[in-house]
């Protein structure tokens, strides 16, 4: 089915001038991106976001990093687009992510690695909402 999916190019890839390369990444897929702002994301936004997480051990450290520096948040949409993303995202530690990956490219550890995305069809939702108006989002 058509579905969207939310993005973040995480401070890592965006302050190695990576925002273009994870980009071409995502288009080469056949991801349309059809939302994309760079945001500095305070730290109640960030804790807000990763609200999962917070009994884990390394929430602060989680929470320091994604305000470390600018994010890049997209919305992106295609054909099962939530499954395909963590596809190319590959997985979260880039150790074990394979080639042609995103993370295997680009990410520097289990930490700082460089991209998120949405897990299921209901967060992608409340992840799109928190940080996109609707008329911001162009199919
Ligand atoms: P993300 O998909 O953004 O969702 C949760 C994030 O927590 C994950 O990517 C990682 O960047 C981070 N994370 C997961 N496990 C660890 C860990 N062991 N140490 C530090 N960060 C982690």
């Amino acid at each position: 089915a058509l579905e969207r999916t939310f993005s973040i190019i995480k401070p890592d890839a965006t302050e190695r001038n990576l925002t273009g390369a994870v980009n071409a990444k995502i288009e080469e897929a056949g991801l349309r991106i059809v939302a994309q702002k760079r945001i500095q994301m305070t730290r109640g936004q960030a804790e807000t976001f990763y609200a999962v997480h917070k009994e884990r051990p390394f929430f602060g450290e989680l929470v320091d990093f994604m305000i470390s520096a600018p994010v890049v948040v997209q919305v992106l949409e295609g054909e099962n687009a939530i499954t395909k993303y963590r596809d190319v995202m590959g997985a979260t530690n880039p150790e074990q992510a394979a080639e042609g990956t995103i993370r295997k490219a680009f990410a520097k550890s289990i930490g700082e690695n460089s991209v998120h995305g949405s897990d299921a069809a209901e967060t992608a939702a409340m992840e799109i909402a928190q940080f996109f108006s609707g008329n911001e989002i162009v199919g």
